[in-house]
């Protein structure tokens, strides 16, 4: 299969404050000069955090690096794992299509798949909810078949369980992971026939699928603060082991992450609590965004007396969406930190990426920058460090 880069890319790329702490400690694990290896989890936590490595994602971690634009484009294009198109806003659909699912299923599937999504693989669908592809085996052949949906394994499907399933997705909901037949993991459909004492442990699922429900990042895009950045190989005057001091400085560590399970049942609480400031709700799914109904903004004929803001220093705003922006009749940072839910849903269905606007948290950023404040992704702008 031929891999190149897409031909539409977005205009800029930046990790998120937590996602660029975490790429600076993965840097450090490696000695002076050898900073290259960190080459392949930059490129997967960029893709965890935008969905598919975008070019100017390549280029950013290329100078994060030092190494040539090009070599990290030939890591990008020679493994399979990193997509190099837009995929779903909701999920990319990896259908194993390998010997077992075969036998037990997979075309089924991805007839699913051609239907509902598109007819071709890497193809966005109609709503830009859903992309997917045919892989070889994800070592899961006992309970084919299966695919792997954002970071789990849903197994042991049938044609039906799995279009229910996109239609759950993109609903909003994510489905427990796991066995989809009522198996508990491989053990034989018609019941346990040795090892009868054994013991789940009293998990509702079983360890992997339990696992996967209590951290709940199945389709979630990785902003950073979902696990603690720990760095012990740092020590507490920011020298590493074998290297000179003051070389390294510990990075930042984000704020201090929870499961989600952790998170919701503290909302929970955080609700019940009417003196205590309530639990800032979770970031709502693509798939909720886009079902809100529109509502068209005030826009303005031209900028305001003392000309346009820079929207570019807004963290997903390039010069061609600026020019769109300007286009639409967005001039003003505090035009965009009024939107409402209804004329957000307006002006992401005029963008050519939709749901950049939640995912890269404009309305927060534009309110930063219309108070007169700085934004981590501003101060880069200002210094001319993005991409
Ligand atoms: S053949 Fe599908 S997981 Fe191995």
């Amino acid at each position: 299969m031929l891999r190149r880069l897409h031909s539409e890319q977005p205009e800029s790329f930046a990790f998120t404050p937590a996602n660029q702490a975490w790429a600076e400690a993965q840097i450090t694990k490696y000695p002076e000069g050898r900073q290259a290896s960190a080459v392949i989890p930059l490129l997967w936590r960029a893709q965890e955090q935008e969905g598919w490595v975008t070019k100017p994602a390549i280029e950013s971690i290329a100078e994060m690096l030092d190494m040539a634009y090009i070599r990290v484009l030939e890591v990008a294009s020679f493994y399979f794992m990193f997509q190099l198109q837009p995929v779903g806003s909701v999920a990319h659909i990896q259908i194993c299509g390998t010997l077992s699912c075969m036998i037990c299923g997979a075309e089924d599937l991805m007839e699913v798949c051609k239907e509902k999504i598109a007819p071709t693989p890497h193809t966005l669908s109609a709503d830009g909810k859903f992309s997917w592809e045919e892989v070889e085996c994800l070592g899961a052949c006992a309970n084919a078949p299966m695919a792997q949906i954002g970071k789990d394994y849903y197994e042991d499907m049938t044609a039906e369980g799995f279009a229910q399933l996109l239609d759950d997705l993109a609903a909003g909901k994510v489905p427990a992971p796991g066995p989809m037949n009522g198996r508990f993991a491989s053990e034989p459909l018609s019941g346990l026939t040795s090892l009868k004492e054994y013991d789940s442990g009293h998990t509702k699922y079983n360890a992997s699928a339990q696992l996967a429900t209590d951290i709940g990042d199945t389709v979630k895009r990785i902003d950073g603060t979902e696990v603690p950045l720990t760095t012990p190989w740092v020590g507490a005057d920011g020298t590493v082991a074998g290297r000179s001091p003051g070389k390294a400085q510990p990075p930042k560590a984000p704020e201090t992450p929870k499961p989600a399970a952790k998170q919701a049942e503290e909302a929970k609480k955080a609700s019940k609590a009417p003196a205590k400031k309530a639990a800032k709700p979770a970031a709502k799914p693509a798939a909720a965004v886009a079902e809100v109904e529109e509502k068209a903004p005030e826009t303005l004929g031209a900028a305001r007396d003392g000309g346009a803001d820079d929207l570019k220093k807004i963290k997903g705003v390039g010069p061609k969406l600026e020019e769109t922006l300007n286009a639409l009749g967005f001039y003003h940072y505090d035009q965009i930190a009024k939107w409402t839910e209804a004329e957000i849903a307006w002006v992401d269905n005029r963008l050519k990426f939709k749901g950049r606007i939640e995912r890269d948290g404009w309305i927060d950023q534009a309110r930063t920058l219309a108070e007169g404040g700085e934004t981590a992704f501003s101060k880069k702008v200002d210094k001319g460090n993005v991409y």
